[in-house]
């Protein structure tokens, strides 16, 4: 274990432990870690005692600042790119009403065993006469050989201890490809509700941890299966199942869904594709019918799921910012592409797709070439050929007009001037004639011929033009 403390902060904190008289330890996620071979900058200290009057000792002699926050009895200290977190051993209990708990001093196996499973619940000694031995009493070590998230005490005792180490046990799941421990997700099942307790920020960080790991699907499947999304995200939970009319089915939604998060996943590490990727057909269960003779339809689930996305963010306490309109202009725009191609492909669709999408338009191909989830050989083959073609398109239209970072080529300023009128709904009229104009192909994205179709528009509006040369 030594080998592992080779930083000389470790040394420094033994030293200053030996002089204070105090039990100090390093625990939790950087001891898991060290076996996971997975580096970590997160480091936190294990104090008997005062965690707040031993981090300021240590600031002293790392001459580095502390930060203390005192309601939680914890102090935080950065050290180069190291980030160094005290606290003093506990022994608590939580109220059922709320995750702030009651506090006690206690021990270091007072304190392992309230934390929340096995793999982060290790310790290293950093006191002279033991520095650098494991002290792992529920054989944490034993479950990370085994891929398993087990808790040290009876499951349920420790969620309710923090209802959000429900969560965290499919995040550690999904992250590390673990198996969870049968008796952890039957307390999960039987303990769902009380995630409620949990604040939305909290919960939104952990799911966010989910959909940025190699396989969010994992994470998924156990929120659906043990019953907590319905708690925190009820408009995904009704993606799932099928419906069968007169012998016909839809595919079920929520599996496509998560398949189409894996494939975006294996492309693309942005977490915004991936929220997109999860909302593309959110509003699908709303907008579902069976027409007699054509069968399951979603007509206009690209608008209405538009419109659900600023609800959904607002509930999860995600960003209301241009994250949220890149995601929104996925979710409007995921059937674009793939409408290209089934129709005979006119330049002026491809412009205005360009138009639209702007500098999102790869990430948009992204969400379309993952949404292709049919197991059917055949259909996959025509799809991929399309898309082909649609990509081709694109890159054909783009090279000859430049429309994916349009800038007007007249302003309204030039519009202004060149008719000595102010702002008003005349330069709104001409501008947006230009733009027509462009995205249809009627004349060339160039300033030139913007130009002399203004002059026309505008002579049509009965506006003189205040030179009189056109
Ligand atoms: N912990 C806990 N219960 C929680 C949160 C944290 O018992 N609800 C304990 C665990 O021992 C954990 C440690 O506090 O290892 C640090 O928590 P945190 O920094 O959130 O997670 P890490 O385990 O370090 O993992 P990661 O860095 O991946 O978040």
């Amino acid at each position: 274990m030594k080998a592992h403390l080779q930083n000389s902060i470790f040394k420094k904190l033994s030293k200053l432990a030996e002089e204070t008289q105090t039990e100090v330890y390093v625990i939790g996620g950087f001891v898991r870690d060290i076996f996971l071979k997975r580096p970590s900058k997160d480091i936190d200290i294990l104090v008997v005692g005062n965690g707040i009057d031993f981090a300021e000792a240590a600031g002293k002699v790392l001459k580095s600042k502390v930060s203390i926050f005192k309601s939680f009895g914890t102090a935080m200290l950065r050290h180069g790119e190291l980030e160094i977190e005290f606290v003093g051993a506990r022994k608590e209990s939580y109220r059922s009403d709320s995750r702030k708990p009651i506090v006690e001093n206690g021990t270091l196996s007072d304190d392992q065993l309230r934390r929340d499973f096995t793999i982060n619940a290790m310790a290293i000694s950093l006191n002279a006469d033991s520095f650098g031995k494991l002290v792992d009493p529920f054989n944490g070590i034993d479950d990370l050989e085994e891929n398993i998230i087990r808790t040290p005490l009876d499951p349920a005792e420790t969620f309710s201890d923090d209802p959000l180490r429900m969560l965290r046990a499919i995040r550690f799941a999904t992250q590390l490809h673990f198996k969870i421990d049968e008796s952890a997700l039957d307390a999960i099942r039987n303990n769902s509700e009380r995630i409620k307790i949990v604040s939305a920020e909290r919960i939104t960080d952990e799911l966010n941890k989910i959909i940025l790991s190699d396989i969010p699907s994992i994470g998924f499947k156990h929120l659906y299966n043990t019953g907590l999304l319905q708690h925190f995200f009820p408009q995904m939970v009704a993606l799932y199942g099928v419906d069968i009319i007169d012998g016909h089915g839809h595919k079920d939604n929520f599996y496509h869904t998560l398949q189409v998060l894996d494939n975006i996943a294996v492309h693309s590490s942005d977490l915004w594709l991936r929220w997109a990727a999860i909302l593309h057909d959110i509003a699908k269960p709303a907008t579902k019918r069976f027409e007699k003779g054509i069968g399951w339809t979603f007509h206009g689930h690209e608008d209405k799921g538009a419109r659900m996305v600023p609800k959904i963010f607002a509930q999860l306490k995600l960003p209301l910012n241009e994250k949220m309109k890149f995601v929104q202009k996925l979710v409007q725009l995921h059937l674009r592409p793939i409408v290209l191609a089934k129709d005979i492909v006119t330049d002026s669709a491809v412009r205005r797709l360009l138009f639209e999408a702007g500098d999102d338009i790869d990430s948009l191909m992204l969400l379309c070439h993952a949404d292709v989830t049919t197991k059917n050989d055949f259909k996959v083959k025509k799809y991929r050929r399309n898309f082909e073609l649609v990509t081709q398109k694109l890159k054909d239209v783009e090279e000859q007009d430049q429309i994916r970072n349009w800038q007007p080529p007249v302003s309204g300023t030039d519009i202004m001037e060149a008719f000595g009128i102010t702002a008003g709904k005349e330069v709104g009229i001409i501008k947006n004639q230009i733009r027509e104009a462009i995205l249809e192909g009627d004349i060339k994205n160039s300033r030139e011929e913007a130009l002399d179709l203004m002059f026309e528009k505008g002579k049509q509006m009965g506006l003189s033009p205040v030179t009189s040369s056109k």
